[in-house]
């Protein structure tokens, strides 16, 4: 099965419907995101999309600093860049997340924190794995509720 149509059934299955389009769109936005992604300590280049169902798609990187603690990941990146634009996060569909790493990388906690601040915990974060630049067929797909059950609130 090819990588998009993992992507849809996987979504589906969390009541979210992508259409192969968008998702090209977002292959293609995550790939710019990794290009831009300040990780001159790690070497780590991390990227995440978030899809909104009017369409839009909005992108962040992992932005590092000299003073470790101070580095940005790509998810909380992609919250507050959208935040800044004026969009409506309770309007996100999905969330993607992807990095140069061969692995299937997890948000942080403090990542899940934000994006539960803004997003509905029923989003599903998919998230991909690139080996040699090609991203992995197969994604893995959890619910933001599933990734972080007992949140924090106030
Ligand atoms: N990183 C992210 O961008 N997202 C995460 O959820 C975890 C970690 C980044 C931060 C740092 O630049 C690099 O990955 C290694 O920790």
């Amino acid at each position: 099965m090819s990588l998009i149509n993992d992507i849809i059934s996987k979504s589906a299955k969390k009541n979210v419907n992508l259409k192969e389009e968008e998702i090209k769109k977002v292959l293609t936005e995550l790939d710019i995101m990794l290009t831009r992604s300040y990780s001159k300590y790690s070497s780590i280049k991390v990227a995440s999309v978030l899809c909104f169902k009017n369409g839009d798609i909005i992108g962040g990187c992992n932005i590092e600093n000299s003073s470790f603690s101070h580095t940005v990941c790509a998810e909380r990146c992609a919250v507050f860049s959208s935040l800044s634009q004026g969009k409506d996060l309770s309007q996100v569909k999905a969330v993607f997340i992807t990095s140069s790493e061969d692995s299937y990388f997890y948000p942080c906690g403090a990542c899940r924190q934000v994006l539960k601040e803004f997003i509905p915990l029923s989003v599903p974060i998919i998230i991909l794995k690139k080996n040699n630049s090609i991203f992995n067929e197969r994604s893995e797909v959890y619910t933001l509720g599933e990734l972080f059950p007992y949140p924090f609130n106030l």
